[in-house]
């Protein structure tokens, strides 16, 4: 029975080799068992390869902790951040601060642009921006906040509440209330963006996947058939994933 199974594990590994090398665009690859899946139109590489991504944009690689990271480039200069979680249904991802302030993060970005990201929201949920400079304690009295990614109230002061929050439940009566916004939408110390749909409706079509043209072509994109390739045997997908290696 053993034998047999570390046969077939051996059977996945050489197809996943197989694969790796010449039809990159229809293995769905992650960084880890809870992070993202990664298609189109995102691209993994290695953290040492970004030049050699099609669209810079799409870009994503891992890092040794197996977090799935992008640099956001913006009018001001590239941010890093944690990418969480990736909708392809609605376009959207949501991403979070390695440093642990998405709220000043967010100021800085709202400053400038990022084409082809924009924030996301979902127009009903409001978020309140706080100034907690006053403040003098490293965490607000709430026990979300106690846990080990709770905002440091010392060095990232700004606090980001959502109309769920209490203000007295978590001390905010002792911050100055900033502004309240409705475009930016504010989740688990993540924030969401969007990104315009790229039109795969001619590859659809043929039941083929698209692919960035791997070309100068920015932008553009074509047809790719996944469905000629030998039959892989299904693995589940998070246990595939790229190390930086
Ligand atoms: C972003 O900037 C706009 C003006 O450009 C401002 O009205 C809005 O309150 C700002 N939002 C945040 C979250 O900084
Ligand atoms: C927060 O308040 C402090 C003290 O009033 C001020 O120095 C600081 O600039 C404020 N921060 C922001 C982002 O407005
Ligand atoms: C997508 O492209 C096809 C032609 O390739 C066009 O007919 C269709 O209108 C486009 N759809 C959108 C939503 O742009
Ligand atoms: C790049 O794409 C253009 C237009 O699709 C094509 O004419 C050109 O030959 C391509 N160049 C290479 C190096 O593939």
């Amino acid at each position: 029975m053993a034998r047999s199974h570390s046969f077939i594990m051996l059977l996945f590994l050489l197809q996943l080799i197989n694969n790796s090398s010449s039809h990159e665009e229809c293995r769905e690859l992650s960084c880890g068992p809870y992070e993202p899946i990664i298609r189109f139109p995102f691209q993994l590489v290695k953290e040492s390869s970004q030049h050699e991504c099609v669209y810079p944009e799409f870009c994503l690689y891992c890092t040794q902790n197996k977090n799935t990271m992008m640099v956001l480039s913006t009018t001001s200069g590239p941010f890093i951040f944690f990418v969480d979680y990736i909708d392809y249904e609605s376009n959207q991802l949501s991403i979070s601060d390695p440093d642990n302030c998405i709220s000043e993060k967010i100021l800085k970005l709202n400053k400038t642009s990022f084409p082809p990201y924009r924030f996301y929201s979902e127009s009903i949920t409001k978020s309140s921006f706080f100034n907690c400079s006053s403040f003098k304690k490293r965490h607000l009295r709430n026990e979300d906040q106690s846990s080990q990614r709770s905002q440091d109230m010392i060095t990232c002061p700004i606090y980001i509440s959502d109309s769920y929050d209490s203000v007295i439940a978590l001390d905010l009566v002792s911050c100055t209330k900033m502004f309240d916004t409705s475009n930016i939408f504010v989740q688990y110390l993540s924030v969401s963006l969007s990104w315009p749909e790229q039109n795969c409706t001619k590859c659809k079509a043929k039941s083929m996947k698209c692919k960035w043209k791997n070309n100068n072509t920015k932008g553009k994109t074509e047809c790719f058939d996944c469905n000629k390739k030998r039959k892989t045997i299904q693995i589940p997908k998070s246990l595939i994933y790229a190390s930086t290696g």
